[in-house]
């Protein structure tokens, strides 16, 4: 039975533009939404803006204008990128709506009917001067655990301890700065515990989550699933709840209603709708693709939301990991916080598309965008392989004959055998979201027949047997085809203009006719396909990328992109205290010094430091220093360095570090 299939990805929040972070997910989802139209599934893909919250009130209040505007405005760039990277919405909406309005107080009052909301007092931080509550995000203040000044009121960037604003040291309110109060209000909250025997069958099923989402989830579940505070004291830029004075539901509560809404309001009164939402599910699914951060709210309330209102749980809930590029996360420094309309200035949008699809895969690691290796993927794998496979065939050879092609070879259909054998396996990996793979069999059907085309060198060939070379060009410019249609997904205007190039229909481009031989018909002129990455293109949009950033937020960044370790990473170094017991000159080197360090039980080491530049040996001798006592011996040019001493800085400013107290050889550092 024909599948139908309604398909999201998570909607962009409203407060700031679309970057390459956001183009992972559209990516990814858009390409499994062509996929499955392209195997004949009846496959909608929604999407919307998330409009609501305290950053937009705010933003717009910044900016002079009513939040309305400012989400107007925001939704056409936001619209404008996402569909310059070719992603096809059916729908692409707001959550800001009259549908959405409606869902969320249908579900609301449902939940609350059926006994699955509570209320009570909570006290909470109000600036007295803003005359408003203050989310967690605008209260500012040393974090409790490390020390660090301005950190927000939910989590420190630096040392990564979560903490609730009431133990932040000295909060501020980050409007205007004053001094916080605390004042009680009544909230509503959502029971989510009511809904644990449903939702943990319901995560049980693999196909509704990858293995490492469900385990995720499972830490939840044994820590317990708390009641989940839905509402918010106005001012608050929302949809106020139903029965309550001056209370607005929390964006996150209508946030996800906005799949719904999106669908509403495509879908009209057509019973499409209720296929989806309310009949039980016959053979229709809803798939949700979402970032690994946002997994508790879609796996958890959302689906309890769901539940407990009398609309369908999702099919399937498909988490990817983050965007880092260089292997880093964004940066704005660096220049890779890389807005997508920035990219699309610079660079082609099927050319991210490609390089993605090359890197994706079911699982939820973070995908790395190196920007050397974008370069040599595109020009060798696309453009030196896949385009090739045309390029090289389609100009001046079938100029000479008559651009017509002939019949395909024994030989050929030998190839071709080979290129329809792989469909299976292909609509596999495009199916399991394997991207990956679908590209490496890609790469190796085009390495296929760029070997056969240069085994038969038909610009040679068409000097002696034209007829011949027809036959080569026939076959190849038929594998072709076959590759435009398994690629659609990817990169669709590429596989359109093969389509063109041979006077093919576009509404045939899908997997229904693969094997269906293109014989005897003309070929239209030969239009470059896609065009080689030029590195200077990458050098100009990671330049336009680099937002002037002070020393402190440069800092601040580097902090924030370390690398963290753990406890017990941390417990496998040995630093110790080391006494210098003997440090002389290395014959030869202008840079080392050999030193014989003592370490107490550990024994005396042979060290060889780089410290000539800072340090005479006499200095040294009787100085107590910290040792890596445990690094692995290396053998050096002058001998064997069996430990190392730590110091900062450089040249002759270089500084050991030393123990500040009494301390003795061999001791521990904790
Ligand atoms: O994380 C975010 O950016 C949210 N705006 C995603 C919302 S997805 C859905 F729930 F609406
Ligand atoms: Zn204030």
């Amino acid at each position: 039975m024909e599948r139908k299939i309604l398909v999201t990805s998570a909607l962009p929040y409203a407060n700031g533009p679309i970057h390459l972070g956001h183009m992972l997910e559209a990516v990814q989802t858009d390409i499994w939404v062509r996929y499955q139209k392209s195997i004949g599934n009846e496959c909608y893909f929604f999407c919307a803006d998330d409009t609501h919250g305290t950053p937009i009130m705010l933003a717009a209040k910044k900016e002079n204008i009513s939040p309305k505007e400012l989400v107007k405005k925001v939704w056409e760039e936001h619209y404008r990128d996402l569909t310059g990277f070719l992603i096809q919405y059916d729908n692409y909406y707001t959550t800001d709506s009259e549908e959405n309005r409606g869902f969320a107080e249908e579900i609301y009052n449902n939940l609350k009917t059926s006994g699955h909301i509570s209320n009570r007092e909570i006290e909470q931080s109000y600036c007295e001067h803003d005359k408003m509550f203050l989310p967690d995000r605008f209260i500012k203040g040393t974090c409790p655990k490390c020390g660090t000044p301005d950190q927000y009121g939910d989590g420190c960037e630096v040392c990564g301890s979560n903490y609730s604003p009431k133990d932040l040291k000295d909060s501020k309110c980050a409007i205007c700065s004053s001094v916080p109060v605390l004042k009680p209000s009544k909230h509503l909250f959502f029971k989510l515990n009511d809904f644990r025997n449903e939702l943990h069958s319901w995560m049980n099923d693999p196909s509704h989550l990858q293995e490492s989402a469900k385990n995720k989830l499972m830490e939840w579940f044994e820590v317990g699933l708390q009641e989940w505070d839905i509402s918010r004291d106005g001012p608050y830029f929302g949809f106020k709840i139903p029965g309550e004075e001056n209370k607005y539901f929390y964006v996150w509560l209508d946030a996800p209603i906005g799949y719904i809404a999106s669908s509403k309001n495509y879908f009209k009164e057509s019973e499409a709708f209720y296929e989806f939402w309310k009949k039980p599910k016959e053979n229709t699914e809803v798939v949700h693709f979402i970032g690994k951060d946002i997994l508790y709210f879609h796996a958890l309330f959302w689906p309890a939301m769901l539940m407990g209102s009398g609309f369908n749980v999702p099919s399937r809930v498909q988490v990817h990991g983050f965007l880092t590029v260089n292997g880093e996360k964004m940066s704005k420094s660096r220049g890779t916080f890389i807005k997508a309309s920035t990219y699309l200035k610079h660079l082609n949008p099927e050319h991210f598309r490609f390089y993605l699809a090359s890197k994706l895969n079911d699982g939820l690691d973070d995908i790395d965008l190196n920007l050397d290796d974008f370069v040599s993927r595109i020009n060798s794998d696309l453009v030196g392989n896949l385009v090739n496979i045309v390029s090289r065939v389609s100009t001046s050879i079938l100029d000479k004959l008559d651009r017509t092609l002939g019949s395909v070879s024994e030989e050929g259909k030998e190839i071709i055998d080979q290129f329809l054998n792989a469909e299976s396996s292909i609509k596999n990996y495009y199916e399991t979201k394997n991207y990956s793979k679908v590209m490496k069999e890609l790469t190796t059907l085009g390495d296929i027949v760029n070997r056969y085309v240069n085994d038969k060198a038909p610009w040679v060939l068409i000097k002696t047997e034209p007829e011949k070379t027809r036959e080569v060009i026939t076959t190849t410019l038929n594998a072709a085809k076959i590759i435009a249609v398994y690629m659609y997904p990817v990169t669709p205007n590429i596989s359109l203009k093969i389509f063109e190039l041979l006077n093919l229909n576009k509404e045939d481009l899908n997997f229904s006719n693969t094997n269906s031989l293109l014989e005897n018909t003309k070929v239209n002129i030969y239009k470059p396909l896609s065009v080689r990455v030029d590195d200077k293109a990458i050098k100009m949009m990671v330049e336009e990328s680099k937002e002037a950033t002070s020393n402190k937020e440069k800092r601040k960044e580097d902090k924030k992109s370390m690398d963290l370790i753990t406890i017990n990473d941390l417990a496998k170094v040995d630093l110790r205290v080391g006494l210098i017991k003997n440090a002389n000159y290395v014959e030869n080197s202008d840079k080392l010094l050999h030193l014989e360090v003592d370490l107490g039980e550990v024994g005396i080491k042979n060290v060889f430091a780089g410290i000539k530049s800072a340090y005479k040996p006499e200095e040294l001798i009787g100085l107590k220093v910290v040792i890596v006592a445990n690094l692995e011996p290396r053998k050096m040019k002058f001998g064997v360095s069996e430990a190392m001493i730590l110091a900062t800085g450089k040249d002759a400013d270089l500084s050991l570090m030393v123990p500040h107290r009494n301390s003795q050889a061999g001791d521990k550092l904790k």
